[in-house]
């Protein structure tokens, strides 16, 4: 194998060239750029790629090995040696990076459990595999120069074009392939309006309150402040919208993250008519529309007013978190800046990977993925509100129409920290609605529980043990008494 390695040496230096070589390997050993188990080119190999005699590198590598810092096994060549000290293995390294994303925010324990139940994530081992390899093997295997080249920051004409009639066969958006974006997720479809929101003398930008924490965060690391704005049965109260200041709101109107509500008809031609009065814009993140119980549910909120609202979508939870593929339809005015500022940044996303993403689409592919889906999680939701009714007595199950996600909101007397804690004691994962809350302190106590990951046998079972955990906590549960399940 010919293996690769960047070194420096100076021909013109006094110093010899294996005593070169020895140090700058030794350096780079210290200072933790070569990580134990890290593998060498051979001897011959380094010294054709440095252009020196062989026997310069044999000597370097030898006297590393005598100090301990090189190890070398017949069959295997020259490696780091494995000291281990300081050092973190490289899968658990991109384990950490992973954890940290914004759409997945952390709250401190990524430890093993039985039972996950946290939001975040979709049923990723139901990926289409072979159906994506296949389009991923047509997408290359036609790909000509102008396929492999740049294309324009705003994504392939292909692919715009092939997701703007979707968008609008299935969730009756009005754009063109021209107002449509493709960009790394919708996490850099939020950056890159808060970038040019910000341009434009935003200040703050509203947020459902509850809502998603990582967005928050990302809000504001953009330098505009998160004004939460709080939501009830209907969706987010867009009178009190009016009453904030902001001109701009991000809102999950086809099924809120994370309490699940439809925003109304009422509120949606109110929502429009203050982005109109305030000369606004509305962010919709329709992240979850894929797994809509029924088809008479209302069509996207952009369809309403699509020179005000900025519909944003993604294929994290229909498909992997990994593809890094989202898509923002915006108004043409507001999609001249953010193809402007899209092009200082990463001059756009993979062009192979938008055009397999094309043809997934194209071929039905997305189509049947998502019915496959819907139907398998419309089972889990029935799991979900049965066994919650029995092993949680006096909950109310919201936002079960749809989606990946249940808000379970608790009786007023249980403490939602304890039974987090309590149901981890029992390897159930599950978050609370605090973790979700920005200042809207008054609401119940609540969980946020998550079907995307665990199937119905297991949700049965992971629900059973939140049960003993919750009904220990009870008002009149003695310590370590959980009364029976009733019937
Ligand atoms: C509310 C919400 N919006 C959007 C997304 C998708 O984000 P991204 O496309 O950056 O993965 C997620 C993913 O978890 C989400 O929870």
């Amino acid at each position: 194998m010919a293996w690769h390695l960047a070194l420096d040496v100076d021909r013109g230096s006094r110093v010899p060239l294996a005593l070169q070589v020895r140090d700058s390997v030794r350096r780079l050993v210290e200072d933790g750029t070569l990580r134990a188990g890290t593998r060498l080119p051979s001897s011959r190999q380094l010294a054709a790629d440095l252009g020196v005699s062989r026997s310069v590198v044999v000597e370097a590598y030898e006297q590393l090995t005598a100090e301990g810092y090189l190890v070398t096994r017949r069959g295997s060549g020259t490696s780091v040696a494995e000291d281990g000290v300081g050092l973190t293995p490289v899968s658990s390294a991109l384990t950490a990076a992973a954890a940290t994303s914004v759409s997945a925010p952390v709250d401190g324990d990524g430890g093993e459990a039985a039972w996950d139940l946290r939001t975040g994530t979709s049923n990723l081992l139901a990926f289409p595999r072979q159906e994506w390899i296949r389009c991923v093997t047509v997408a290359l295997g036609s790909a000509g120069h102008r396929e492999l080249s740049y294309s324009p920051p705003a994504g392939v004409p292909l692919t715009r074009h092939i997701l703007a009639g979707y968008l609008g066969r299935v969730r009756g958006v009005r754009t063109r392939s021209e107002d449509l974006m493709i960009t790394s997720g919708f996490a850099q479809g939020l950056a890159l309006l808060c970038h040019v929101l910000g341009d434009r003398g935003h200040r703050t930008l509203a947020v459902e309150d509850p809502g998603h924490p990582g967005e928050r965060e990302f809000i504001a690391s953009a330098r505009i402040r998160p004004v939460g704005i709080p939501v009830d049965a209907e969706g987010i109260r867009v009178d009190l919208l009016e009453q904030s200041g902001a001109r701009a709101v991000l809102t999950t109107p086809g099924h809120q993250f994370p309490t699940g509500a439809c925003l109304s008809r009422a509120r949606r031609e109110q929502l429009i008519s203050w982005a109109r009065a305030v000369d606004g814009y509305v962010i919709e993140d329709d992240y979850d529309n894929a797994y809509r119980s029924r088809s008479d549910q209302p069509s996207a909120l952009q369809s309403l007013a699509p020179d005000r609202v900025v519909y944003a979508g993604s294929a994290s939870k229909v498909l992997a978190p990994a593809l890094r593929l989202g898509w923002l339809a915006a108004p043409s005015e507001l999609m001249a800046s953010l193809e402007h500022v899209r092009a200082g940044w990463d001059i756009g996303c993979s062009g192979l990977e938008q055009l397999a993403f094309a043809r997934f689409i194209d071929t039905g592919g997305l189509d049947r993925h998502q019915r496959r889906l819907r139907a398998e999680f419309a089972g889990r939701r029935e799991v979900v509100r049965r066994e919650v009714a029995r092993q949680l007595p006096g909950t109310r199950v919201l936002g079960g129409d749809g989606g990946l996600q249940a808000y379970l909101e608790l009786p007023p007397a249980v403490d939602e920290d304890a039974l987090i804690r309590s149901a981890r004691g029992r390897s159930v994962l599950i978050r609370g609605g605090r973790f979700h809350t920005l200042t809207d302190t008054g609401r119940p106590p609540a969980l946020v529980l998550s079907y995307a990951t665990v199937g119905c046998e297991g949700l049965a079972r992971g629900i059973a043990e939140l049960g003993v955990a919750y009904r220990r906590l009870l008002p009149g549960a003695e310590e370590g008494d959980a009364p029976p399940v009733p019937g």
